[in-house]
């Protein structure tokens, strides 16, 4: 999968721009806050159908703007394609794929897939459960159609059961209805987050092992709210997290809130046994983090037959040459789209384009 062309219009600092990608390395250069993450911001837009930061879409909307529109062209195995959007400041958001217009997100993701790798992500080891979470539910969805609705789906029925819960005195009939619904929607994303991570597991431990010359060896443990799933099917699942609901239920309405589900899981890194969380020192996190990406083009690619596009913004000089190296020379076939301040001290591949971006006005330099 290969990003071609990207048009931008009143999107964040951009009037009016046009940007061709080339299919290996693109490296975008230019000082701080002069419009480098926008554009990779734009690019990861048509993978999940909304911003990787804003918390709103009309944050992307070019102040005095009405309405930004984007469009990608790219290229999949079979055909190539163009994925268009236009947001704008009264919420509404029109999305066409190959000028098709889709009603959800549901409809969009799978069809452009990417890995993003920005500097909030090399908190992925030691912060909370939230980014973890997020970060496997956007591999995720990318795979394996249905996931991205399940959550959406899962998320309402928690907002409602705490709402609930919130009440004086919750009705206790409403409430196992919605334990029913939760034990029964949480089933598939409990089951695909076992599946995916222990395939992301052993991916991210061969490349943490090569990166550290042997030395570390990478363990991903899940977490899951019902223990142990490992040799559990649907049912198996559905029987004990239907069990573990009911047992929190006192909790629950002492709390005023959901405590079990796949809402409250989390993933564990061990380095040679021990949690990273605790004892990995800070270059082996950013170890972790990129292994972690790593393993998920690889996921993607052995999962869906397409190559996600490499978006990694800023994040080349967070780490150590040798890592930016293994990075560049790992990484075959696979486009990469980069973003930096300047490109000292990185050893730019001879095929690279690079793009400079001054003041929301962006110019192939070379390639
Ligand atoms: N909706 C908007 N309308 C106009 N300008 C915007 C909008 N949203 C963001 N900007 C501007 O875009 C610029 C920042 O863009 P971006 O985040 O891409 O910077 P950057 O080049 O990646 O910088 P850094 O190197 O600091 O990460 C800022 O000047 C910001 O004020
Ligand atoms: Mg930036």
């Amino acid at each position: 999968m290969k990003a071609l062309h990207l048009e931008l219009a009143d999107f964040r600092n951009y009037v009016k721009q046009e940007i061709d990608f080339c299919d290996g390395v693109n490296i975008i250069y230019g000082g701080n806050a002069q419009g480098k993450t926008n554009i990779l911001e734009a690019v990861y837009f048509f993978a999940m159908g909304k911003s990787n930061r804003a918390r709103r879409d009309v944050e992307l909307i070019r102040h005095g703007a009405d309405c930004a529109r984007i469009s990608l062209k790219f290229s999949d195995r079979m055909r190539e394609n163009m994925l268009s959007a236009e947001i704008y400041r009264d919420k509404r958001k029109k999305i066409t794929i190959n000028e098709i217009p889709i009603k959800r997100n549901s409809e969009l993701v799978r069809r452009f897939n990417v890995v993003y790798f920005g500097p909030e992500y090399l908190g992925l080891v030691k912060e909370g459960p939230g980014i973890r979470r997020k970060n496997l539910d956007i591999l995720i969805s990318q795979i394996k159609p249905g996931y991205l609705g399940a959550l959406g789906e899962m998320r309402k029925i928690v907002e409602s059961k705490n709402a609930l819960l919130r009440m004086e005195h919750p009705n206790l009939t409403m409430l196992d209805i919605m334990d029913e619904k939760l034990a029964s929607v949480s089933t598939n994303i409990i089951l695909c987050r076992s599946i995916y991570i222990s395939r992301l597991h052993r991916l991210a431990q061969g490349i943490q092992s090569e990166i550290s010359a042997g030395e570390e060896s990478l363990e991903m443990r899940y977490s899951c709210c019902v223990g142990d799933v490992s040799g559990l099917d649907a049912a198996g699942i559905t029987a004990a997290l239907k069990a573990k609901i009911s047992e929190a239920r006192t909790r629950e309405i002492r709390l005023g809130e959901a405590v079990v589900g796949p809402h409250r899981e989390d993933i564990g890194f061990y380095i040679n046994g021990t949690e990273a969380k605790l004892y990995a020192s800070q270059g082996q996190q950013k170890t972790i983090v990129m292994a972690q990406k790593l393993a998920e083009v690889e996921l993607i690619e052995a999962e869906t037959g397409e190559k996600a596009v490499l978006l990694l913004d800023d994040i080349m000089s967070e780490l150590d040459r040798s890592r930016r190296e293994y990075i560049l020379e790992h990484i075959n076939d696979t486009q990469i789209i980069i973003t930096c301040t300047d490109t000292d001290g990185m050893r730019v591949p001879d095929t690279a384009r690079l793009i400079e971006v001054i003041g929301g006005c962006a110019e192939i330099r070379k390639g």
